[in-house]
């Protein structure tokens, strides 16, 4: 597999045109024809990363976060951005970014699903450029055309793969002299059983779904055509969902991200039923969760002006730390890539915060400090951030919540 093959698989996951206008996603760097056989996923694509990568033998790091998003002035070394960059065109490392793309596609509900939070729809749906190839086959040959059309990329919906619908219906042709037709004979005009095909694609894979179809149609002439679709649904960015029965809010958020801090605004209630999740920078949609009804909006970034907005708004909000809330999108985008590219290895790079939590000794009681301190109880799993009584009802330290058959 290439690694324009690999554009091709995330472009069916979470197609490159839901990207944003400010954003970069897509390829940032290296040959598109180099081959892969095993592959990165990391969240930022730091010199860390990139050493990462490299270490563990990739040919290919695909990130969340685009390698080149602020404006690049300059490739001088000693530029994180640059030293990044100038690590993986130095190794022959291509780079991906699937960025707004993913979070419109896949991030929110890697959230929502760690969460445990039951879906109910996107905050802001977004309508994908989307085609709907219509195909007339003969009833033989209906398995071949759809599974060549499945495996470049058409037929899925939301998490649904392989999705299709067909009809019975007549069709009727007059072979050319000098044709081979299929069914029927030159100069005599017929008439035969067929079915039509439909299934929806992104745009970008129009040529490849074309060529699919030619590939495996038996017809010399095959019949078909691409209509603009638009579907709404499929694809958003943030999610508003319910918990049934009420959570604990903050245990269970702290617990599920492995967090022993959280940042609130706003009234956080001691239970919350509807919650919005815009995992990363996501407060700027605080106005959208409280129109949407929500109690709380989970997020991983808040400033003092939306921390003010939430109290006039009347709408609690966790921060949970833009790593911890993207996290489990990374992770899910490598599983679904995994899924449908087996012949490539895939593997998630494990990274620490930036933003890491120091906590002030003399705020805890005497008696925990020995336990604050390094390898000390709290140092093993999360801590107290405060002396006194725990917030509310929560029972710390909560145990962190670990990822099941990590590679
Ligand atoms: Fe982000």
């Amino acid at each position: 597999m290439k690694v324009s093959d690999v554009l091709a698989v995330i472009d069916s996951i979470a197609p490159f045109c839901l990207a944003l206008d400010w954003d970069n996603s897509g390829l940032q760097a290296g040959d598109p024809d180099r081959r892969v056989a095993k592959a990165a996923v990391a969240l930022d694509p730091s010199p860390e990363t990139v050493d990462s990568a490299l270490a563990a033998g990739s040919d290919l790091l695909i990130t969340h976060h685009p390698l080149i998003f602020a404006p690049l002035k300059s490739l001088a070394s000693g530029r994180p951005q640059a030293e990044a960059l100038l690590k993986a065109v130095r190794a022959d490392l291509p780079v991906i970014s699937a960025h707004t793309n993913w979070d419109a596609a896949g991030m929110a509900p890697a959230l929502a699903e760690l969460l445990e939070l039951k879906p109910e729809g996107f905050i802001e749906p977004v309508s994908a450029d989307l085609l709907k190839i219509v195909v007339f086959v003969p009833p033989g040959s209906f398995g071949q055309v759809s599974e060549a059309l499945f495996d470049a990329g058409a037929g899925e919906i939301g998490a649904y793969t392989r999705c299709s619908f067909r009809a019975e219906g007549l069709g009727g042709f007059l072979p050319p002299e000098g044709s081979d037709p299929y069914i029927g004979s030159q100069g005599v005009y017929t008439e035969t059983a067929e079915h039509r095909l439909e299934a929806v694609l992104p745009s970008s894979l129009r040529d490849r779904c074309a060529r699919a179809v030619r590939a495996s149609h038996p017809y010399e002439e095959p019949a078909f055509e691409f209509y603009r679709v638009d579907i709404q649904g499929a694809y958003g960015f943030g999610i508003v969902g319910v918990w049934d029965p009420p959570r604990e809010p903050l245990p269970w958020i702290a617990g599920r991200l492995g967090k022993s801090c959280l940042t609130l605004a706003g009234p956080v209630p001691d239970k919350a039923s509807r919650v919005a999740l815009l995992p990363g920078s996501g407060a700027s949609y605080l106005p959208r969760a409280k129109a949407a009804g929500c109690e709380l909006l989970v997020t991983g970034d808040l400033t003092h002006h939306q921390a003010l907005l939430a109290r006039e708004l009347g709408i609690g909000v966790v921060s949970a730390g833009h790593h911890e809330t993207e996290t489990p999108g990374c992770r899910r985008l490598m599983l679904e890539l995994a899924k449908r590219a087996p012949e490539v290895s895939f593997s998630m790079i494990r990274e620490e915060s930036p933003m890491p939590v120091w906590r002030a000794p003399w705020i805890l009681p005497r008696r925990w400090r020995r336990m604050a301190a390094p390898g000390g109880f709290f140092s093993r799993g999360p801590q107290l951030r405060a002396a006194g009584p725990p917030p509310r009802s929560v029972a710390w330290p909560v145990r962190p919540w670990s990822w099941p058959n990590l590679p």
